[in-house]
């Protein structure tokens, strides 16, 4: 399904794809040994010296409304490729992966527009493979390598991306209700307290589950509210 782009260096992997994308096929893959510029999530530095896996993908799907729920099936099939080395990875909501409450994948999804025709989306993915300076990542990360577990970056890029393309015409399809379960089993924070930041908001509950359309439930004292975006903290 996927044709794989290597690079030993780019600025990052999402805007290599968003620049090219309407000369390049739905299912390009472009990974990096490094990144100059990796971008994670409110515009924030995803840093990216070798060793970790860097990759994006180009998808081009019809416009439909479960475009937000790609990350999420992206974050799940991280996690089921960690299974395969006996790991037990969690999903904090939407989109990082974490083991042993440390983050050790993130995810970022971005769409491109032409004037006002969507074209694309760039799903962009790091995970911490064996490289050094976790401790400069402004939150508690682990590696594939901290966690005894040896392998190449190819091999997990090739298992990801077979966990994607299996999931992925169901998702386009149906939505996240596809994923849903499979998600919730993954949830490490359901049923706990929790606060979620989206910019200057902040919002304190517990987490009660996750909608049939993705979103996040949070239980206050006053009132259930269905959550879009943010950053969960246990
Ligand atoms: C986050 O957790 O904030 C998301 C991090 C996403 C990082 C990946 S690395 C490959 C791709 N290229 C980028 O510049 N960012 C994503």
């Amino acid at each position: 399904m996927s044709r794989l782009l290597y690079l030993d260096e780019v600025d990052s992997t999402n805007t290599y794809l968003k620049i090219r994308q309407a000369s390049l096929p739905h299912g390009t893959v472009v990974c990096a040994a490094r990144q100059t510029a990796g971008r994670g999530r409110y515009n924030r530095t995803w840093v990216s010296q070798e060793g970790g896996l860097y990759f994006s993908v180009l998808l081009k799907p019809p416009y439909n409304p479960f475009l937000p729920n790609l990350t999420q099936l992206m974050a799940l099939c991280i996690c089921q490729a960690l299974e395969q080395f006996n790991l037990a990875p969690a999903v904090k909501w939407p989109n990082d992966v974490q083991v042993n409450n440390q983050k050790i994948s993130g995810i970022l999804s971005e769409a491109v527009f032409d004037k006002d025709t969507f074209q694309a989306v760039v799903l962009g993915v790091g995970i911490n493979v064996c490289q050094d300076g976790l401790n400069n990542v402004g939150q508690p990360a682990t590696s594939l390598q901290l966690l005894g577990v040896n392998v190449s970056r190819e091999t997990l890029l090739s298992n990801v991306l077979q966990f994607f393309w299996q999931g992925y015409p169901a998702l386009c399809e149906k939505g996240f209700e596809t994923i849903r379960t499979a998600y919730l089993k993954r949830f490490a924070a359901l049923g706990k307290q929790i606060t979620v930041r989206d910019g200057d908001k902040t919002i304190l509950g517990t987490a009660q589950d996750i909608s049939p359309r993705g979103t996040l439930l949070v239980r206050s004292a006053q009132s259930l509210k269905e959550i879009y975006m943010g950053d969960v903290q246990l």
